[in-house]
Formats: structure tokens, C-alpha cells, sequence
């Protein structure tokens, strides 16, 4: 099995991302596990490619391996697209989830539902030492609700309900959420790539 490093520390993602690679001969480590958890790329970026390319591309000269590193964001269409590349931090320094679902809800204050679009989007980005490189992208369009419901998963899962639901992420719960998410539709599409052999 070919070793590969995710650039993130979550063991979620790194399952989600192992069960998938394994079928393609790889084996997925957490940069800590790898001896690399001492680099930690700035994001810096202005799209998420640019975030997960830099994240990937540090830690493989470092390291010498192939590295899969990502990226994600929520853009609501009234805010312009933002908070997106930002959104870890939408409500400032001392943000947490509360205070940034708070921060949303409070900036869609009266706004009507057909205009609280929205939409998550993951960018996955593979760099191999021997060159090459597969970027993968994926979305799930829905919108902002009026109130915080339901209590699974994280981030802004309480105030985003996915189109073709009548359910927030949060009320959904985890296993729904694997099947329709920004990040599941990015993980179908890194699959995809693969297979065609890049
Ligand atoms: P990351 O790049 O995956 O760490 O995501 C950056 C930020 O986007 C997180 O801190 C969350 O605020 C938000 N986010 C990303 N994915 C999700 C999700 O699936 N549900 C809710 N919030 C998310």
C-alpha cells in the first residue's frame, strides 16, 4: 500500500478519505501520525484551491509523499458568497459555531426565503512528489432557515437545509448528510478522477 498524508487532523475526514483510497492501493496517515504535525500552512488563499493546494504542497515537500489536503466554505448568495473561504471564522477572532450561526441568522434578519440561497462547497486537492496533481470539487446547494434546528453534526449544519429536504444538516443527522454533502459529492468526484487513472 502507497502511503498517503492528509494535511487535516480530523479523524472523520481521514476515514471518510481512507475508505476511498484503500480501494486505489492507499493507505491514508494524519500528518501528526506521519511526523509532520509541526507544519501548519497558513490559509491564505483567496479560493479554496488555493487553500488546499498550498496545505497540500507544503507538507509534501516536507515530506517526500503524496498529500490530499482540503477546503471548505459556505457561500449564501444575499452576503455576496461570503462568508466561503472565511467561514471559520465569520463572526471574528473569539468565533465558534454558536456565535457564528448567531452572526448569519442575525445578517438575514427579515430577508425572504427566495433570496437565502446558499450553497457548501468542498475543494479536495491530491499532489504526488513524482508531479501530477487531481483537484475536486464539490457543492450542495440549499439555503438558510430563520432559526437554529436540530442538533447533529457541526458548523452551520443547524441553519443550512439541503435542496430537496425540508430538514436542516442538524436535523438530518450524519448519515443523510454522508450521502447528499458538499464533501461526499467532492469525495465522488476525487473517485471518479482516480479512476480514470490520472
Ligand atoms: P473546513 O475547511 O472543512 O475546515 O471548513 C471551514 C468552515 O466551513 C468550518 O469551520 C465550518 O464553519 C464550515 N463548514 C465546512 N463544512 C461544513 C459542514 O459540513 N457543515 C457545517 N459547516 C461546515
Amino acid at each position: 500500500m502507497r502511503k498517503v498524508i492528509m494535511a487535516s487532523g480530523n479523524k472523520n475526514k481521514i476515514k471518510e478519505m481512507a475508505a476511498i483510497l484503500e480501494s486505489f492501493g492507499m493507505d491514508v496517515i494524519s500528518k501528526e501520525d506521519a511526523g509532520f504535525g509541526h507544519i501548519d500552512p497558513e490559509e491564505d488563499g483567496e479560493t479554496y484551491e488555493e487553500n488546499s493546494l498550498k496545505k497540500a504542497m507544503e507538507i509534501m515537500e516536507a515530506s517526500n509523499y503524496p498529500v490530499i489536503a482540503d477546503d471548505s466554505g459556505l457561500e449564501v448568495e444575499y452576503l455576496n458568497g461570503a462568508p466561503g473561504i472565511h467561514s471559520a471564522r465569520f463572526a471574528g477572532e473569539d468565533c465558534n459555531y454558536a456565535r457564528n450561526n448567531e452572526k448569519m441568522l442575525a445578517m438575514l434578519d427579515g430577508v425572504p426565503k427566495e433570496q437565502r440561497r446558499a450553497r457548501f462547497v468542498t475543494v479536495i486537492t491530491m499532489v504526488f512528489p513524482e508531479g501530477g496533481r487531481i483537484v475536486a470539487r464539490g457543492e450542495c446547494p440549499g439555503e438558510i432557515v430563520t432559526e437554529l434546528r436540530g442538533e447533529a453534526g457541526f458548523g452551520y449544519d443547524p441553519i443550512f437545509m439541503p435542496d430537496g429536504f425540508d430538514k436542516t444538516f442538524a436535523q438530518l443527522g450524519t448519515e443523510v448528510k454522508n450521502r447528499v454533502s458538499h464533501r461526499a459529492r467532492a469525495l465522488q468526484n476525487l473517485r471518479e478522477q482516480l479512476n480514470e487513472g490520472i
